[in-house]
């Protein structure tokens, strides 16, 4: 079967190439992709700035925002043939550490977790993977081709709920969020939170187009610009852009007792007029909380999955303004401006 695979950490490696059929001790459930999304990671992966191989081999099949159909759900677990699921991404480490022990991975403490498509075990951009029945979510079948929106959604969740559970340190009712960043990331959580009844904002630096439009018609509210010209400050934010100048400028925009929740990943660059110790002093002097986020355990899955079963199919719709077909897949992984979500359709829906 083919599958798009790399030698982490070697540019240039990516390729669509021949691999065995997936082995029965990856999991007994047998899938057929359906369609896999692309984000930052990948790019990163392919750029060999990231990314592991599984133990003894050269190469990682990519991939771990996926979408599959079950060809045979195997002796257990409650799947049927022609279910569409999506597999987890994480796996906990073998010690394990206390998180992993009780399903809490995504929190792993050792770093010796394994994800697939990303560290150590194979990703799912491959015509056919295998998955345990434990790591594998069914997906509301009127999804369809958005059910590949699953795995962002989970990071949203996950991210959410941490804000939610620190809240609780003090009185705390959070009416406004702020969102920066209009990426697939950003946009699902402008939707989650409009849903969980917050007044929402999202920042981005594109000033028209469908990210604007896709905001408002949340009923939310869209800036670009500085964070510090908002015009109020946020109870939450969730940043996603990973650039400094607007990690600092949301900290102090943040409102007394706010949390700003890290959820971006960025690299370098450079910050203009801004101390360090005076972005720190004004967290300080409101209470703050700063925190990072990244991954999800299977309570995220689950309601990830149940908010994006609950949601306006329309407007999901156009989070996915790319489809590549895996011969394209290089193009699939270029950026282009009015991109959202890039998919790569392994099999009709
Ligand atoms: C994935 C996460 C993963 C992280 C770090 C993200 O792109 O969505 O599941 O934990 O990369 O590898």
């Amino acid at each position: 079967m083919k599958a798009i695979t790399v030698e982490p950490k070697k540019q240039g490696t990516a390729r669509l190439m021949e691999v065995q059929e997936p082995n029965i001790h990856e999991g007994s459930i047998l899938v057929e992709a359906v369609a896999v999304g692309v984000c930052g990671t990948d790019v990163e992966i392919v750029e060999g700035k990231y990314g592991w191989a599984p133990a003894g081999q050269p190469h990682l099949v990519l991939g771990h925002e996926s979408l599959g159909r079950v060809i045979d759900p195997g002796p257990t677990g409650g799947f049927k043939k022609g279910d569409l699921v999506v597999g987890i991404v994480r796996r906990p480490d073998p010690v394990p550490c206390p998180n992993c022990a009780v399903g809490e991975w995504d929190m792993c403490s050792n770093g010796q977790y394994t994800e697939r498509g990303i560290k150590e075990i194979h990703g799912y951009m491959s015509e056919r993977w295998r998955i345990e029945p434990e790591y594998a979510i069914k997906v509301d079948a009127s999804l369809g081709l958005l059910g590949v929106l699953l795995e962002p959604a989970t990071v949203v969740a996950k991210a959410l709920e941490q804000v939610v559970f620190i809240g609780r340190r003090s009185y705390w009712e959070p009416k406004s969020i702020l969102i920066t960043g209009a990426g697939p990331i950003g946009l699902l959580a402008a939707l989650f939170a409009k849903m969980y009844g917050l007044d929402v904002h999202v920042l981005d630096r594109m000033e028209s187009g469908s990210k604007p439009d896709l905001v408002r018609a949340l009923g939310a509210t869209y800036h670009s610009g500085s964070v510090l010209d908002i015009g109020f400050h946020p109870d939450s934010v969730i940043e996603c852009t990973g650039v400094g100048q607007v990690i600092g400028e949301s900290i102090q925009q943040l409102g007394a007792n706010g949390i700003l929740c890290l959820a971006g990943i960025g690299h370098g660059g450079s910050v203009k007029t801004m101390s360090v110790a005076d972005v720190a002093a004004s967290a300080v002097l409101k209470n703050n909380v700063i925190f990072g986020s990244v991954n999800a355990n299977k309570r995220h899955w689950y309601k990830a999955s149940q908010w994006l079963a609950r949601a306006d199919r329309n407007w999901l719709s156009k989070l996915i303004t790319r489809i590549e077909t895996p011969d394209n897949f290089m193009q699939a992984l270029q950026r282009k401006p009015d991109d959202i979500k890039v998919v790569i359709q392994f099999s009709a829906i």
